[in-house]
């Protein structure tokens, strides 16, 4: 979705902006541009269809500078993504870049277009900047009249707008869209994501929903929805700049499938009390009295988050004996949800800004759920709107195709599970001892999978041209057939479909020939032989067999045409490992192919539109 990057300070800004939009490119977009006020009342604008480097390349042949400025990518919602719909978007003194959507933009481009406005895009931010402008004429200054346009939209917005008149002020709001602000002793930055300015401070301010802010050189001020002046925390960001780098590795993906087994340790750090067979939780806010009533658990999530709370309910029906049910966030708020005062409702999000997932936690909300996110980006709004909190502490994730977010969030469920287990009293101190240590174990057990990727190469030069995946699980591995298969077509552009195994036969076996590969995720669990006669009924049909088996299998690996063996590790957490496998699978096949792993076409990593 898109990203904005905005600066105010002493220094020549341009290549700031630009290097702030990169590390934001991550989060998938179709057109970019940049605005810098050259001296006070000369602002120079440049735009540019396609990547970044296409901006890069226009400013390199003209360069220009200045110590304010203002920088976006978009992703395409309203108009085509040309150069004539890329922000910034000027209108009379203004310069404007938005992230978000307006929902009532067409009214409101009618009524400034019977005022002799006249727009040059198809976009919704345009009609933002017109508005801006056209208040500016009965209002004290840029922020008054960004207050009152605000007063007319509807929709979800992060901007940053800066005016010819006002040469020493950027002005900032949010609504339902990510918007962090930074300062450093020279600048004041704001931007859709910390990566963007964290290589010049690790100072932020996280703006509420409907805050605007005031910056200059000197100093930032905030002011709340009522327009009256307020204090947002500082928060201290400790991640180091360079782990939002590629770091040697051929693509973020891979980078962030190695990273795991440091991940899962950092969201298993000081939450496990192996002594008690239990987790330490108590940054979770969830009270004994509402713990003891709760009778049903709803997960809310979306694409692999969504699988992965599938795979939560079978962790935490299995353990804790309560109830889960588990809704695609964008069905969720339409079905007239049964939820009362005993609902617990977990929305799970790696970026906490998915606008599905956060609409869903607010509709659980209005219909008095307690509510709780699994999330991996500390103060995000979904986060911010939880009554209570689990960080999966994955670290940035830049890849558009969601691993080590995924394979946290299994950990967090687990520990979820044991947590419930234990204050349920459905699970021995024994059995949580014994969870806590397979759960320490996986680290290791990724690491050993790590150490040979020949396998999954192979299967790349072997399976690369397919037109179609067939993925086969059971159990807890059938949510993780329906993540390799999304992860397949995310990046590979090969059609894939997941499928609980014994499902098949009554449907997608039609499409089995000897053309089609089938991934089967057979570790060995209490459904082993299930899976096997499941495996054994498509390969009676000519299909071509990836198993994904433990090691020292004796029976799938016999007949399957390539075998992927994985460590064995106790069942509650193999869910995590073979995640691994197939996140590896659809790796080797993209880059196979060449496709553009870390931004596939059309998909953004932070999906803020409903
Ligand atoms: O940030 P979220 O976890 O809420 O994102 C949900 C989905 O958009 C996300 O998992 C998407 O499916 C990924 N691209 C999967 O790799």
């Amino acid at each position: 979705m898109c990203g904005v990057v905005g600066y105010i300070g002493q220094e020549n800004c341009a290549p700031i902006i630009l290097n702030g939009l990169k590390k934001l490119e991550y989060r998938g977009y179709d057109s970019a541009g940049l605005a810098i006020s050259e001296t006070p009342d000369v602002l120079k604008i440049i735009r540019a269809e396609g990547k970044l480097s296409n901006l890069e390349r226009i400013f390199t042949q003209e360069p220009f500078e200045g110590s304010r400025g203002l920088g976006h990518i978009r992703w395409a919602t309203h108009g085509a993504p040309t150069e004539v719909n890329a922000h910034p978007h000027v209108a009379g003194s203004i310069v404007l870049a938005h992230n978000g959507i307006i929902e009532n933009y067409l009214y409101l481009r009618d009524k400034l277009a019977s005022e002799g406005r006249e727009f040059t895009s198809a976009t919704d931010t345009e009609v933002v900047a017109h508005l801006i402008d056209s208040e500016l004429e009965n209002a004290d200054d840029l922020h008054h009249a960004v207050r009152k346009a605000l007063s007319q939209i509807e929709g979800s917005y992060a901007f940053v707008v800066m005016s010819v008149n006002e040469p020493e002020t950027l002005v900032v709001a949010r609504n339902a869209a990510p918007m962090v602000l930074g300062r450093n002793e020279n600048a004041a930055f704001a931007a859709s994501d910390i990566p963007a300015v964290l290589e010049h401070t690790r100072k932020f301010v996280f703006l509420n929903d409907g805050d605007t802010a005031v910056l200059t050189r000197e100093k930032t001020s905030i002011f709340d929805a009522q327009g009256l002046p307020v204090d947002r925390p500082e928060k201290l960001i400790q991640w180091d700049p360079i782990s939002a780098e590629k770091q040697g590795y051929k693509h973020f993906m891979l980078k962030e499938i190695f990273e795991q087994p440091t991940r899962i340790i950092d969201t298993l750090r000081g939450r496990t009390d192996l002594d008690a067979g239990d987790i330490n939780l108590n940054e979770v806010d969830l009270d004994d009295a509402f713990l003891e009533q709760v009778n049903k658990i709803t997960i809310i999530a979306c694409g692999t988050s969504y699988y992965s709370a599938m795979v939560g309910k079978y962790l935490i029906e299995g353990h804790a004996r309560i109830p889960v049910e588990v809704d695609l966030a964008s069905e969720y708020r339409y079905r007239n949800p049964i939820v009362d005062g005993k609902t617990l409702c977990i929305a799970i999000s790696q970026s906490g800004e998915t606008a599905d997932t956060l609409a869903a936690l607010r509709e659980a909300k209005k219909l008095g759920a307690k509510t709780m996110c699994i999330c991996n980006v500390i103060e995000s709004t979904i986060a911010r709107e939880s009554d209570a909190i689990l960080y999966t502490h994955a670290g940035p994730e830049i890849a558009v195709a969601s691993t080590k977010a995924s394979t946290t969030q299994l950990v967090a469920l687990s520990m979820l599970a044991i947590w419930l287990g234990r204050r349920k009293n459905t699970m021995s101190a024994e059995d949580g001892r014994a969870w806590i240590e397979a759960l320490r174990a996986v680290p290791t057990a990724i690491e050993t999978i790590l150490n040979d990727l020949d396998p999954y190469k192979d299967i790349a030069k072997q399976f690369s041209s397919a037109i179609s995946f067939l993925y086969l699980g059971r159990g807890a591995q059938f949510p993780v057939a329906l993540e390799g298969a999304l992860k397949l077509k995310e990046i590979s552009y090969i059609h894939a479909e997941g499928y609980a195994s014994g499902e098949m036969k009554h449907g997608p076996i039609a499409l089995i020939d000897e053309n089609m590969p089938i991934v089967a995720i057979a570790p060995n669990d209490d459904v082993y032989e299930k899976t096997v006669s499941n495996v054994m009924e498509a390969k009676a049909r000519q299909g071509k067999i990836i198993a994904i088996v433990e090691e020292g299998d004796d029976n799938l690996s016999r007949v399957a045409d390539v075998v992927i063996e994985i460590p064995t590790v106790d069942q509650r957490v193999q869910p995590i490992i073979t995640y691994v496998a197939v996140q590896l699978i659809s790796y080797f096949i993209a880059d196979f192919k060449g496709t553009d792993i870390d931004q596939p076409r059309n998909l953004a990593k932070s999906v803020t539109v409903e």
